[in-house]
């Protein structure tokens, strides 16, 4: 039994104590543009001295290996009404050995910045050293896990390669800070480092090292932290996470939650940030599937009811995770996770829209545009005529505008509607809203309305007033420029439900009221000025209002389904309102032009314009001179070739006793810093050889005067190893696979050895591959440390145990931490026989295989077998279409698991048996659409029943006209 080192308390004090100090040189930073500050108060950020709301979306540009699409990720961000964008940096992808940093290509965090700037989006870069995120080891690099460092905190190697590696991601972050005219208005340190949050006590020398770093660097924007407020004196802004509905697709918890006023206690004089908020939820092996989560749990509605609770708790910065989806390619994800993480978000995987981005964006836009809401105060909750719906009030003190929020209180999957009156206190006394005699406010289940009382049109930016709203039951979407020097007010109610909006005059003239396009009944009241709208929101409505010592505005009610097709753009001069497209990327506005890009997924489009846009003489879509109300062209057809043609590599020959493995490592390290103590004269955790991806090849010599008959191996996939598996063999002989049901840190079996596989005083081979799934995320002690690899392996005979000496090598992803793809970077590739040699590659010739069926039910040797195919696509010019991989078997539970390299990207893990994933994005961009891509399977049999591979094809998963271009992706070949 080898020794264990074990980081004592005294150490790791000396350890801190004998840090060396790095040698720092000035920040080298750009002049500072004039009039661009960022600060912020107890009530929200200000960002060049007026406050914003901090409407950020979580995006994790590591998960979409394509820098265009980034691009295209974040036009639909922006495009659904989000106003910053936060970015977890992933350590493991930049890092493969310690002191090296590759920030080139798919791992180009300048670039996406840059992007986001250029898209006028905020940025909170959140780079940890550790972040979590379900990715592997928690974004730390597999070396630090293998270091003696019993997990995150002030230890030699976490501080000192953390640091170093703030000092390189501050390189690419300090110049883009606002100052210096960059976007990044943030900068999260670490990540939920926490005192109640499954860690052990945190260790304040770590947090206090980082901070200094970051300091050091030149990051003087306010920095923040997910910390359930454990670092209040060392970062600026504390935030906290929230997920109510939970984390499973399958049985998701759900109600309303309560006003989040309890939590703990917010730094005084900061803003209150949510720096994660449920935007969907991450789903595991055997999981029930992303679309269950979007369609079923966070859905539109959940996404409209989580954010109103938000408001009715003051904050005023709120992070969406995940506001987009990725992929998690390679070997990136932590081991419960497969391939998508798709998170059932807004901005999914694959680009498409799906219905909950539409159904919430009009929330987005008030949020990231309607200024009273950037300081609230709690006001009394008004009263409401329902128990089961409840209602919370704020208050903006400058305007006196009151945020009443009406929620559903049942279940989240509660039947029954709710129809109330509430009372709220206003300017001109306390009244009931909607009035007595008039239909009442109905509230269906996890539905979340806002009854807007007092505001002035345009009194938020400054604008001409145009009229004061007294009150309305609809939700207000955008007041926005008018045409002229009016106002623009979108409205917008569940389509059939009754509306009714006040609006306050000076005088006792009445204005003059026209509509267009449905039902609006007005009642003028001479005596109090005001003017009574009663609608049912159906269709669009538009409401003009002249007169009345007061701007003229134009009130468009749009119904819920018509208010999805309505796009609010933000320009210099105030918001641009769009109606029509199925996305609107861009809209400027300047001499009179219109110029508007974006995408039609169908046939029948038409752009409509509001307000100030309806005032251009000229509109240009994606470059073409259009009239508005006329057709837009709709997206072309697609044809997706077959995949044919396919060849078939032999089974993997590391199985074989005549196997060459002279040139693999040898096991010979008798000291290990992983806490499960191996039963094995030397350790066989991957890690400690520098292995820290995929699969892993173990070949042991041993020579034995007895025949065993058993094998006992103890497994272990890292801690939360779901989805990892094993196969053994003994002198080329299949003795069985194994693989983990849950989480499980020890995975033991009992192969039986047939009769004659073992020879007396011969030399003998056990060949053993083994998948782990990742590294375990959390640093949590005892769990973090816990190795992939094998910590026992005992044979016996009839008379008992024998124990030969076993003479190890093991192979993993080519080159270990010097990794041989340098584009694809550290995490893409494991060890198979298939990756050493470039099977997976554009480019390797394959003439020797021999051709294969597909699906094919012929190959039923345990093991790794290759199918490889190209397809030249053909894909129009102008068609962004979403197309994915689908494996289909020819029956159920076949135990077959795959590997999926498009172009020599690992872009699935598939598992047929545990699923639930079967069609696997592929990126645009890595995909040529004009060319030749190649297709490689590394198909691995777990047992000798499952035959070949399944029906591999190409799915359509979406298409759009579109003016997205996306750069292919070097793809290097063989
Ligand atoms: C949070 C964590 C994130 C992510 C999330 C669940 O607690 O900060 O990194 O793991 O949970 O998806």
């Amino acid at each position: 039994m080898i020794k264990r080192i074990v980081a004592i308390v005294v150490s790791v004090l000396c350890a801190v104590v004998a840090l060396p100090q790095l040698a720092r040189a000035e920040p080298a930073l750009p002049p500072v543009v004039d009039g661009r500050t960022v600060s912020y108060d107890g009530d929200s950020m200000i960002i060049d001295g007026k406050r914003e709301y901090i409407y950020a979306a979580e995006y994790h540009y590591f998960r979409d290996p394509s820098p265009g699409v980034w691009r295209d990720k974040l036009e639909k961000v922006r495009a659904g009404g989000y106003n910053a964008v936060s970015l977890y940096v992933a350590w493991n992808q930049v890092s493969a050995r310690a002191g090296e940093f590759d920030w080139s290509g798919v791992r180009d965090l300048g670039a996406v910045i840059d992007y986001a700037g250029e898209l006028g989006l905020f940025v909170i870069v959140r780079p940890g050293p550790f972040i979590g995120a379900e990715t592997s080891a928690g974004g730390l690099p597999g070396w630090i896990k293998a270091s003696e460092d019993p997990g995150r905190g002030a230890t030699r190697t976490m501080l000192d390669a953390g640091r170093e590696y703030l000092a390189s991601v501050d390189e690419i972050i300090a110049p883009r800070q606002w100052q210096f005219g960059g976007p990044v208005i943030g900068y999260q340190v670490d990540n939920e480092y926490c005192r109640d949050n499954l860690q052990r006590e945190p260790d304040r020398a770590y947090m206090a090292a980082m901070v200094d770093q970051v300091t050091e660097d030149g990051i003087t924007v306010p920095l923040t932290a997910n910390n359930c407020g454990t670092w209040d004196d060392l970062v600026d802004i504390s935030g906290k996470d929230t997920y109510p509905i939970g984390w499973d697709c399958k049985a998701p918890q759900g109600r309303v939650p309560d006003l989040f006023e309890d939590f703990w206690d917010f730094k005084p004089g900061t803003p209150r940030y949510m720096v994660e908020y449920q935007g969907g939820m991450f789903d595991y092996w055997g999981g029930g599937g992303y679309a269950n989560c979007t369609e079923r749990y966070v859905d539109g509605k959940a996404e409209i009811a989580l954010r109103n609770v938000a408001l009715a708790s003051g904050y005023t910065m709120q992070g969406i995770y995940m506001a987009v989806g990725g992929t998690n390619w390679g070997w990136s994800a932590s081991p419960p996770l497969y391939t998508s993480y798709d998170y059932g978000a807004g901005v999914p995987e694959d680009r498409v829209l799906p219905a909950k981005y539409y159904e919430s964006k009009a929330r987005a836009y008030f949020m990231s545009t309607f200024a009273p809401l950037r300081r609230t105060d709690p006001a009394p909750a008004p009263a409401v005529t329902d128990a089961d719906v409840r209602v919370e009030a704020r208050r903006n003190p400058e305007t006196g505008t009151q945020f009443n929020f009406v929620h559903h209180r049942g279940d989240w999957n509660a039947r029954a509607d709710r129809s109330v009156r509430v009372t709220v206190p206003t300017r001109t006394g306390e009244r009931t809203i909607p009035a007595e005699g008039t239909p009442e406010l109905r509230v269906g289940p996890r539905e979340s309305r806002t009854v807007l009382t007092d505001y002035i049109f345009g009194s938020g930016d400054g604008g001409n007033p145009g009229a004061e709203l007294a009150y309305t039951t609809s939700d207000l979407m955008v007041d926005a420029p008018g045409r002229g020097r009016g106002r623009l007010g979108v409205l917008y109610g569940t389509k059939g439900d009754a509306g009714q909006t006040v609006l306050r005059y000076r005088g006792t003239r009445q204005p003059k009221v026209s509509v267009d396009g449905g039902e609006v009944s007005t009642t003028w009241d001479r005596a109090t000025g005001e003017l009574r709208l009663d609608y049912r929101h159906d269709g669009v409505a538009t409401v003009t209002i002249d007169g009345g010592g007061y701007r003229d505005l134009t009130l468009v009610i749009a119904d819920s389904e018509r208010a999805q097709r309505f796009w609010v753009l933000p320009a210099d001069d105030g918001p641009l309102v769009i109606e029509g497209p199925d996305l609107v990327r861009s809209a400027t506005l300047s001499a009179g032009r219109l110029t508007l890009t974006g995408d039609t997924t169908g046939a029948g489009r038409t752009v409509t314009v509001h307000g100030r846009a309806a005032s251009a003489t000229a509109i240009t879509w994606n470059g073409d001179g259009i009239r508005a109300g006329a057709e837009l062209p709709a997206p072309a057809e697609l044809a997706l070739p077959e995949l044919t043609d396919w060849r078939r590599s032999p089974v993997d020959p590391q199985t074989a006793p005549g196997f060459d493995d002279s040139g693999w490592v040898r096991a010979d390290r008798t000291t290990t810093n992983y806490q499960v103590v191996p039963q094995t004269p030397v350790s066989l955790y991957a890690d400690d050889y520098g292995f820290h991806t995929g699969d892993i090849f173990y070949r042991g010599r041993f020579s034995t005067d007895r025949i065993p008959t058993r094998l006992d191996l103890t497994a272990h996939f890292s801690s939360d190893g779901s989805g990892g598996d094993y196969s053994v063999w003994l002198n080329g002989v299949f003795l069985g696979s194994h693989g983990t049901t849950g989480q499980q840190n020890a995975v033991e079996k009992s192969f039986a050895i047939p009769a004659g596989t073992v020879r007396p005083n011969r030399p003998n081979v056990l060949a053993i591959q083994l998948q782990g799934q990742g590294q375990y995320q959390l640093t949590i002690p005892g769990r973090w440390k816990v190795p992939i690899g094998i910590s026992k392996v005992a044979l016996s005979g009839r008379s008992g145990a024998l124990n030969p000496a076993i003479d190890w090598r093991l192979q993993g992803n080519a080159g270990g931490e010097d990794h041989a793809d340098r584009t694809r970077g550290p995490l893409n590739n494991g060890g198979l026989w298939g990756e050493q040699q470039g099977w997976g590659l554009p480019g390797f010739d394959d003439s020797a295989w021999r051709p294969a069926q597909v699906p094919n039910d012929d190959q039923r040797t345990p093991g790794v077998t290759w199918y490889r195919t190209t397809a030249t696509l053909d894909v129009p010019d102008g068609l962004d279409a979403s197309i994915g991989l689908t494996i289909t078997e020819p029956s159920a539970g076949v135990h077959r698991r795959a590997l999926i390299f498009v172009n020599g990207w690992q872009l699935g893990r598939y598992v047929a048996d545990t699923g639930p994933q079967r069609t696997f994005p592929i990126p645009r961009g890595i995909l040529d659409e004009n060319g030749e891509n190649t297709i490689a399977i590394a198909s691995w049999n777990t047992d000798a029943t499952t035959g070949g591979i399944g029906e591999v094809s190409f799915t359509e998963l979406g298409r759009a006209n579109s003016p997205l271009e996306v750069p292919l992706v070097d793809s290097p070949g063989r």
